[in-house]
């Protein structure tokens, strides 16, 4: 069997998730979407009161967490995955605009990102595996034999999260959406540590008027060949 792990970058709400799972469905892998770890970081540090401001005191707190993921099986609220925190199920508590606002801070801080990457590392070992964030294929997986970065304009990325936000009932604005993607796409590009951008190698993928089915086809089809099982 060949074991293969697919890094996948991108910006703020460029459907890396949606593509990431339909992808690994398609080819029986897993999908780890490393951004619900930096934002279980951040609920957790908003629940225990801390001054997010705080960067030992966050750090350690990260350290400390139990993350998992389980599937998304037995629920059909729309969700990819099931987040669990501390063992309790926070999928939907991790997409609230709070934690939006303040996720880009938490995840600058480079004692939060060693914590990260060693997780996220040990993860990847099991293979077959499509992983999904900012710094796969520059800093947590840099070996993979394929890496994605996906990206969208930033209106329709924004009108992406919007109508997502819209069926599930939450009555955000297009233009507080909007405004939060370039905020984020802008701090993560620009932190110190691992910043958002593609590697080197990495095959840029605008998916800007396509369809899931469309960009995961496309991907399909870029797969090194003895990799698909
Ligand atoms: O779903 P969306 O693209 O809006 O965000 P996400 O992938 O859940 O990531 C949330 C935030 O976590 C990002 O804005 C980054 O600040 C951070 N992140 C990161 O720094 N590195 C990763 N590998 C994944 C996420």
């Amino acid at each position: 069997m060949t074991t293969t792990t697919i890094a996948m970058d991108g910006p703020a709400a460029s459907g890396k998730s949606t593509v990431g799972r339909l992808l690994a469905e398609k080819l029986d892998y897993v999908m780890l979407d490393t951004g619900f770890m930096y934002r279980a970081v951040t609920l957790a540090a908003l629940n225990a009161g801390l001054d997010l401001a705080d960067e030992t005191a966050v750090t350690h707190l990260a350290t400390s967490l139990t993350l998992d993921v389980q599937s998304a099986a037995g629920h059909e609220d729309g969700r990819h995955y099931t987040a669990l925190l501390n063992g309790q199920d926070v999928t939907w508590d991790l997409r609230t605009p709070e934690v939006d606002a303040n996720v880009s801070l938490v995840a600058s801080y480079v004692g939060v990102r060693q914590e990260m990457v060693k997780r996220q590392r040990e993860f990847g070992l099991r293979g077959n595996i499509v992983m999904v964030g900012r710094d796969i294929g520059t800093v947590v997986m840099p070996d993979a034999p394929l890496k994605l970065y996906i990206t969208a304009s930033a209106e329709e990325r924004a009108r992406r999260r919007w109508r997502d936000r819209q069926a599930q009932g939450h009555p955000d604005s297009f233009e507080t959406i909007l405004a939060d993607v370039k905020r984020r796409d802008d701090y993560d590009s620009h932190r110190q540590h691992s910043p958002l951008k593609p590697a080197p190698d990495a095959i840029i993928i605008d998916t800007t008027g396509q369809s899931v089915e469309e960009v995961v086809d496309n991907i399909i089809e870029k797969l090194p060949v003895n990799s698909v099982r």
